[in-house]
């Protein structure tokens, strides 16, 4: 089993390397002469620090390695003074620049992921819109029918003498507009899980660790204690890359609004995948406000949401796209307090 957060599972061998690096750079520039500019080196520790994807932390170390280099430059007994001030000189410049060219590249990397989180809400959106347009225009024309035959069904049957047969016939028009209507309804929930459009492998633990990247800033900024239990025997499932991502991603978000709603004591998000041989399963286990009574039934319904500015169709797209791909959503309550939200899909040949 691999433990970590967000993929950032070497996250303490990264500061010991920095560390070390850092230290033995410091050492190597201090007992050779001035003349050697050992201190440049210090360029390599800044860049590995932007894997730690923090700016503070870049930051850190960039000033670190700064205060290293001066210092070494006065420890230094050999060489000649002026060419190492010269050398220090040029390698604070080196770590200067590099510090800041680091710190651009790592907005720009928030900036991007940012993007990514903007666009899963934005395709969800718009497929509320389409979803109502579609209703709307599909819905109007049986449910005219339905009217029409209703009111003339009444005539026929206020008529004197009542004419059965065309009651009849209006009446079995209505129900053949309601089933229509029923039709629109099913197709409806078929567009929004947008059935499959891949079959391709897909690694859910590679989409898990990648779908909590987008979400960091946010789970970051929350000071939420994120931690994955994602099982290594988790064979590739069959499907939509994308779809599932989204999935994943309604899951995570609703867990961190939660959350952010509950005591501010506790804010544990637990993301866990396993497999029994037949499914896998994917857990977001959070320790946030938990479900409202009696509602575990209705938190897939669309259109429900207990959330000021929520739409309340995170779920409702979930499940179907869960659907689709043969597998099963579930909420429960999370002890001791929190919900734990979650899906199966069942292990099928893949095919590209
Ligand atoms: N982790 C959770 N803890 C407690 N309640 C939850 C959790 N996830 C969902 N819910 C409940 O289910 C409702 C529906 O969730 P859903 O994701 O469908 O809509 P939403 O989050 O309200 O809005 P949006 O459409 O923007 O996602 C939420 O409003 C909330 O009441
Ligand atoms: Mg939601």
């Amino acid at each position: 089993m691999k433990l970590g957060a967000a993929g950032r599972i070497e996250k303490p061998l990264l500061w010991l390397v920095i560390t070390a690096l850092s230290a033995a750079i410091f050492v190597a520039d201090t007992v050779t002469d001035l003349e050697i500019a050992f201190a440049v080196l210090y360029v390599a520790v800044v860049l590995i620090s932007v894997r730690t994807a923090r700016p503070g932390a870049v930051m850190l170390v960039g000033a670190v390695c700064a205060v290293l280099t001066v210092v070494s430059y006065l420890l230094t007994r050999f060489g000649d003074p002026e060419s190492g001030l010269a050398n220090c000189g040029l390698s604070l410049l080196a770590i200067g620049a590099t510090t800041y060219m680091a710190l651009r590249i790592e907005a720009a990397n928030i900036a991007a992921r940012q993007a990514q989180a903007e666009l899963a809400h934005m395709s969800r959106v718009m497929l509320v819109g389409e979803l109502g347009t579609s209703i709307a225009h599909e819905v109007s024309q049986p449910l005219a029918a339905i009217a029409a035959n209703g009111s003339a069904a009444i005539r026929w049957l206020g008529a004197s003498p009542p004419n059965d047969g065309e009651a009849r016939l209006a009446l079995e028009r209505i129900v053949e507009a309601a089933g229509r209507a029923g039709d629109v309804v099913g197709r409806v929930r078929n567009l929004a899980a947008r059935t499959p459009s891949s079959q391709g492998p897909v690694d859910m633990a590679e989409l898990v660790q990648e779908t909590l990247a987008l979400a960091q800033g946010e789970i970051r900024s929350s000071q939420i204690a994120l931690r994955t239990e994602l099982a290594d025997d988790v064979p590739m499932v069959a499907g939509d890359r994308v779809q599932l991502q989204q999935v994943i991603l309604n899951l995570v978000v609703n867990a961190i609004d939660a959350i952010k709603a509950g005591r501010a004591d506790e804010r544990d998000l637990l993301v866990s995948l396993s497999t029994d041989g037949e499914k896998i399963t994917l857990s977001v286990r959070d320790s946030g406000v938990g479900l409202a009574p009696g509602s575990s039934d209705k938190v897939f319904d669309a259109f429900y949401s207990t959330k000021p500015g929520g739409m309340g169709v995170g779920l409702a797209i979930s499940r179907s796209i869960v659907e689709a791909h043969g597998g099963a959503v579930y909420a429960a309550p999370n002890y001791p307090n929190g919900a734990v939200f979650g899906f199966t899909l069942p292990i099928r040949e893949a095919k590209d």
